[in-house]
Order: C-alpha cells, then structure tokens, then sequence
C-alpha cells in the first residue's frame, strides 16, 4: 500500500491558530513594546462555534506567540468581534497607577425562537492583555431596532477629545461618541445609498491617512465588509469610502460613489487597522482573515483551519483624479529574505532555465516588467497543479488563476480566475509582488493599488516555479527571489 503524502497547509510566514477553527482578526492594538493580535475563534471544533477571543502577540508582526483563550462566553452570549484600546487618562475608572487596554465587543445571544440579540460589551486587562476582567454593567450599547448590530472598532477622536465607536447595523454603520466608554450616543449613520449593499455589513474600520505622505493634507478612510450572499460569486470582501470626518459624521467624497475594493482576491476578509502605534512609527497596520465565508468552513484542513493574510501598511495615494488606498506588506517581512536569484534584463527562457532546479514553497517574488507585455509566473507547480499570476496587457489588469492550483473540490466557487484594472500606472515599467505560501498567494502590483490575496491547496510535490510570457524572448526589466524562511 502507497502512503499518501499529505501537504502542509499551515503558512511558513503567515499567522494561524495551533488549533480549531480562525475567523476576523480582534482588538488590533499596539502596546508597551507588543503587538496583539486577537482573533475569532472556536476552540472546540473546526467550523464556526462557540465564539471566544483567541489571542497572539508578537514584537515584529512576523512571529506570532499564541497565548490563551482572552474571552470566553458567558450568559450574555458569544464573543463576537470588536477592537481594542489603551486607556492612556483612564477615562474608563479601571485603571490605578498605569494605562491598561480596554476591549470593545459584541455580545452575541442565541434565543429559541427568536432573532439573535447583538450589543455591545467591554473588558479590561491590567496586565497587558494576559488576563481580562468583562465589565460588570455589561452591556454598554444596545439597538434593540437592529437585528444585526455588531463587531465595534472604537478610536480616540483627538480633534473633539472623545472616544468614537464605529459599528456595523444591518447595512449601514452607526456612529457613537463615549468619554468614558461605558456612556455612549449616537451621532450619525452612514452607509444609505452608497457603496456595496450585496451582504450584511460588517466589521467597520475608520481613521485618517496623509495624502501622499502629506504631513497636512490627509483624508479619513472607512472599511466595511460585506458579507456573503448566495446571488454573488464573489462571497464576502471588503469595501472602502474616502471623505471627512468632523467627530460627529463622515461625509464621503465622490470618488466614493463608485464601489471600490481593497481587494480584487477572493480572501482578505474583516480586516482592520492597529491602534495606538506610536507616532514616531506613524503607520496604519492592517491585516485580514486569509479566507471567504462563502467556503471557509470547507477548506482542506487538518487540526487548525484560518489564516491571516500578512500585515500590510496602507496608504493614500493621488493616481490621476483619484486618491485610492494603497497597500503594501509591511517592511518587517524583509527580515525573512533569503536570496535565491536576481536577474536585470532577463528573457523568459534565461530565468526559467536558472528556476528549474529549484524547489520553493514560501517566497517573495519582485519583478518589473516593461509595459505593454503580458507576463507572469506559474507558482507552486507540481506534476498536476500551477497558479498562474501576471499582468494582462491587453485587458490593462493583474490576475491571479487558481484554476489549477490544486484541490478546488470542496466547493463549487473556489475554482476562478480573479482580476483587478490597474489604474495611475508609471510610463515605463510594472511592478509586481508576489507573496507565496504553502496556501496562498497574495500580489500587490502598481506600487500596492492592485491587490488580490487568494488561498490555494497544491498538492505535496507542488515546489515548482517558472516565468511565463507572450513568447520566451520577452523580457523581464528586473526579477528578485527570496525564499522566506519560517
Ligand atoms: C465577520 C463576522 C462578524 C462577526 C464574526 C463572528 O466575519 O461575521 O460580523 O462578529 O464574524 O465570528
């Protein structure tokens, strides 16, 4: 009997529980010197549950610590997700001599024969997050009009001295404004109208960026994820409005009329920004869950099933009339470079005669590619799978085609060809990134304005990688590999 070689799904570089079912990254927050990444999460079984708050920290946002469970259930229902702050003037009371971290959560009931009741709660930790007190006079917001009412992002307003809430209701989102976190009013909804209306809204994000690195001019950048509808192939993904916000409203630009994607991939889900970075940093950290309510609960898997996609840093940037958000892997990555081939005006057949001894799972790929040809690259190829990732000259787009990445079976939408236009490109060159794991594929093209994140499930022999190109002569400006070591 042949023993069957099963692969390693778990990312060398990308963030997983050690065991059970990942949703939404949770209580994104920078404090004294870590990282927290907070996560959904069913510690009993492999599929959607009974929700806690998992919990990691990390001091570089590559390696990850996993610490345990931070929230648990209790009689007020599930903990479903929600942000997390520093408490630095001890607005909240619970603290004594030294700032804590206060997280802002949705408390999720299940009721026999009713709607679900979702309201908002807090807990606090005195002791960076290692253990958390819920606050007795839980729940602190309700909406009893709101069916779906849910997943809180709070943030210090500086301008107006207070704290604001951001909050998904149906589909819109609702404003909030609290000094103290516990005593919340309304202030404004926003979301009638505009924008993506093909799911429930979710997991909402707001906060400002420069523009163009401006130290003056910036603009306030909202994400709404939408969740999936069986009527849209696409399943659940993310949107973005640009605007203003005064403390009380957000008014979005026009630009913001037209549905814009932070991603065109099929996975990068519920991701949201840290908070309290320090200024001297100055970055908007974001990451996302790496997968799609529309089949994450089927994905091949054993002993854990989620992922993070990797951290990104965001951005505003002017591309012709438009300023569009722009994403790239954060610079930390760097750190697991190890360099394998870095070729200056290589033809296709030179570079796929240096690759065909190489065997890869994680690595990076840069390249530049001269504009008007169509080029790319078949990854993590074995004897029956490849992905395919490239620019299409002739449809002005990057694409990643997981067609024949491997086991596509375990739902009938996983299979696709995703694709997003470029927009503001350069006069000369293209450049691509390219981030591979041992299940996904995440490709940030034009300077970070073309992003599409998608898993993958090549078989165990799928080490292989080639260029491709409209003929074999065609050129590649420049080509870096780096393996990226665990
Ligand atoms: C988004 C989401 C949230 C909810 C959480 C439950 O993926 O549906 O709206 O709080 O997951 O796990």
């Amino acid at each position: 009997m042949s023993a069957i070689i099963k692969p390693n799904y778990r990312g060398a570089y990308h963030f997983s529980p050690q065991g059970n079912w990942m949703n939404d990254p949770n209580g994104l927050v920078y404090f004294e010197g870590e990282y927290h990444l907070f996560f959904q999460h069913h510690p009993g079984g492999m599929t959607m549950g009974q929700m806690h708050w998992g919990h990691a920290v990390s001091k570089d946002l590559i390696a990850w610590e996993e610490l345990p469970v931070a929230l648990a259930p209790d009689e007020l229902g599930m903990i479903f997700s929600g942000s997390a702050v520093v408490d630095l003037h001890n607005t909240t009371g619970f603290f004594e001599d030294k700032p804590g971290l206060v997280a802002i959560f949705t408390h999720h009931l299940d009721r026999p024969g009713q709607p679900a009741l979702e309201r908002q709660s807090l807990a606090y930790s005195r002791d960076n997050g290692r253990t958390w007190i819920k606050y007795a006079g839980n729940p602190v917001l309700e909406n009893e009009a709101a069916i779906d009412f849910r997943d809180p992002k709070v943030f210090w307003h500086k301008d107006t001295a207070q704290w604001v809430m951001i909050v998904a209701c149906g589909q819109t989102v609702n404003l909030y404004r609290s000094l103290d976190l516990i005593h919340w009013s309304f202030a404004s909804t926003f979301g009638a109208g505009i924008g993506s209306h093909d799911g429930v809204w979710e997991c909402p994000d707001l906060f400002p960026l420069a523009i163009d690195g401006s130290t003056e001019a910036k603009k306030w950048v909202m994400l709404v994820s939408i969740g999936a509808d069986p009527l849209h192939a696409e399943g659940s993904r993310t949107q973005y409005f640009t605007g203003g916000f005064d403390g009380v409203a957000f008014t979005p630009d026009e630009a913001s009329r037209t549905v814009r994607w932070i991603d065109y991939g099929r996975d990068n889900y519920a991701g949201v920004s840290w908070a309290n970075i320090p200024e001297a940093d100055g970055r908007r950290l974001f990451i996302g869950w790496m997968s799609n309510w529309m089949y994450a609960q089927c994905t091949p898997s054993e002993g854990f099933r989620g992922a993070m996609t990797v951290p990104r840093e965001l951005s505003l940037e002017t591309r012709g009339e438009e300023t569009l958000l722009i994403q790239q892997p954060v610079r930390e990555l760097q750190a697991l470079r190890v360099p394998v081939l870095s070729l200056r005006n290589a033809a296709v057949r030179e570079i796929n005669a240096a690759l065909a001894s190489l065997w890869l799972e994680a690595y990076e790929i840069n390249a530049t590619i001269v504009l008007g040809v169509s080029a790319g690259f078949l990854l993590r190829s074995g004897a029956e799978c490849w992905t395919e990732a490239g620019v299409d000259a002739a449809a002005d787009e990057l694409y990643v085609d997981r067609c024949s990445s491997g086991d596509t079976s375990f739902h009938a939408r996983f299979s696709g060809r995703h694709a997003v236009k470029l927009k503001g490109v350069p006069a000369k060159a293209l450049d691509l990134q390219l981030l591979v794991d041992r299940n996904s594929v995440e490709l940030f093209g034009n300077g970070g304005q073309a992003v599409i994140t998608d898993l993958i499930f090549p078989g165990h022999d799928s080490g292989g990688l080639s260029a491709c190109a409209d003929n074999e002569d065609a050129v590649f400006l420049s080509l870096d590999i780096y393996r990226l070591h665990e």
